[in-house]
């Protein structure tokens, strides 16, 4: 299968917990039947998110040994804004602790009560800021990213007939600007093409409407395109994410992802007067404006992610680890979002446990049973995360019940993707055994947290 070799090689390892299958079991109970609540130290594989869980490079580490813990003025500040300028084209810079710090300070600044933040799929805590700035989130993604069988190569493009529409309908002085996520974290990984960005921004610019990214996944965007897109395959990722973050006025980014770092983020921008906005209120929530909630070292070991995460082997091979797990898996049988995005595959969880209604938590049951089954940790995305509707107070039922298997990147190697593949291609051959689960203990906010569950049978996998 077509995964390419790795283009670094190991200089430290750290020991994984191998717990027999009763262990497994006792805890996957004890956590209530949530992976979030397992302990770290009961995860054979840790596959639950790619969100500061990179291996840094010896580079990086040796970075942080420059770190300059000056209050104002840091010189890894300086080396951070180069970084940017150079990778991203953005003129100005400032640190947040980590995506949602950027997304905080954006929101605030740009959205008031009543304003319409048009974006390509919502993502939980960008929406969650724009809504507590007072803004309505609309959602201007393609109809193919709602479907999870829609081979498209850009799932996550914006549908311009929708984005039109919108600003038809409430007026472009009521739409502050649009959040284009590249790529989509909640569609499964999708990029946007180059050539939608680039008839996004001449709408957007006709209406005087500003482009903020959410870079977060942005370089591997840059790799999709420079493998999908006409034109593209002789260019350098770095070339492509240069012309990408051209159509827009500024970024925000969280550097726990594609910018290889454990923590830290940054909002960017090419517009002074809200740079000089932002450097007051990032003093108030994050930090003075040349630290931003980050040590000088972390923001030294960005400033080099951000030069490693446009490095053309090493993205290329970070997600062909993602599509040969995707193929494994099609290849057994296993029902899957397609096409494989860039840092996660999605299980298809209602057609995996066909047996389950989506009130007996099809996702939910399986990321339990897959971590019972292997020791492999993933995340529910469906019913349970989806919350209540606040207004009826019923469960929303999101058409995609899904279980995400993240991985991080640097972190694990082909014999680790083959023991998750099999893993979950047994578990397939018996899924009729898996039993669903009930929600014991719900938590009013954010439930998917900490939120417990008992299997409606007996066992979780039973014997028949
Ligand atoms: N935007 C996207 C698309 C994200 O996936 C995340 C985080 C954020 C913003 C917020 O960044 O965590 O640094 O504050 N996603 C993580 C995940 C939590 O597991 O997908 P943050």
């Amino acid at each position: 299968m077509d995964m390419l070799a790795e283009p670094y090689r190991i200089k430290m390892v750290e020991k994984l917990p191998m717990l027999s299958r009763r262990e497994r079991e006792a805890a996957i109970a004890r956590a209530g039947y949530n992976t979030f609540l397992l302990r770290s130290d009961e995860v054979y594989i840790d596959l639950l998110t790619d969100s500061g869980t990179s291996a840094m490079s010896d580079d990086q580490w040796a970075a942080m040994m420059h770190g300059d813990e000056a209050y104002s003025g840091s010189r890894n500040f300086f080396n951070l804004q180069d970084s940017v300028r150079e990778i991203y084209g953005f003129k100005h810079v400032i640190p947040t602790h980590q995506g949602r710090g950027a997304e905080h300070i954006l929101s605030s600044l740009l959205i008031k009560p009543g304003d319409y933040i048009p974006g390509n799929m919502y993502f939980t805590t960008t929406r969650a800021h724009q809504e507590r700035a007072g803004g309505i989130f609309v959602d201007v993604i393609i109809d193919e990213a709602h479907d999870p069988a829609s081979d498209h190569p850009f799932k996550g493009n914006v549908s311009l007939e929708k984005l039109e529409n919108l600003f038809a309908k409430v007026g472009p002085e009521n739409v502050p600007y649009l959040s284009l996520a590249v790529t989509v974290n909640l569609a499964g990984g999708q990029p946007v093409s180059l050539e939608n960005m680039r008839q996004t921004r001449e709408l957007c610019s006709r209406h005087g409407v500003p482009i903020y990214f959410d870079a977060t996944r942005c370089a591997e965007n840059a790799y999709f395109i420079q493998q999908r897109e006409e034109g593209c395959k002789e260019r350098s990722v770095a070339d492509i994410l240069l012309e990408m973050m051209s159509y827009g006025d500024g970024c925000t980014m969280s550097g726990k992802k594609d910018c290889l770092v454990n923590i830290g983020g940054f909002l960017a921008t090419n517009d002074g007067d809200l740079y000089e906005s932002a450097t007051e209120i990032v003093t108030l929530f994050e930090g003075f404006p040349t630290y931003g909630g980050l040590a000088g070292r972390d923001m030294e070991a960005m400033a080099v992610g951000i030069r490693e995460m446009v490095d053309d082997d090493y993205i290329a091979h970070r997600v062909s680890q993602v599509r040969y797990l995707g193929s494994y898996l099609e290849g057994a049988g296993v029902p899957l979002v397609k096409p494989v995005g860039g840092h996660a595959v999605f299980l298809d969880a209602r057609s995996f446990l066909a047996h389950l209604t989506q009130d007996e938590l099809p996702a939910q049951s399986l990321a339990a049973a897959l971590y019972a089954e292997s020791g492999v940790r993933t995340m529910e995305r469906g019913v349970v995360s989806a919350g209540r509707d606040p207004e009826t107070g019923q469960h929303r039922y999101p058409r995609l019940e899904l279980v995400r298997v993240t991985l991080p990147r640097r972190v694990y190697t082909r014999g680790h993707l083959d023991v998750v593949a099999e893993a979950a291609a047994t578990l397939y051959q018996k899924r009729d055994q898996i039993s669903g689960l009930r929600m014991v203990h719900e938590p009013a906010v954010l439930r998917f947290f900490t939120a417990r569950f008992e299997p409606l049978k007996e066992n979780l996998v039973g014997s028949e």
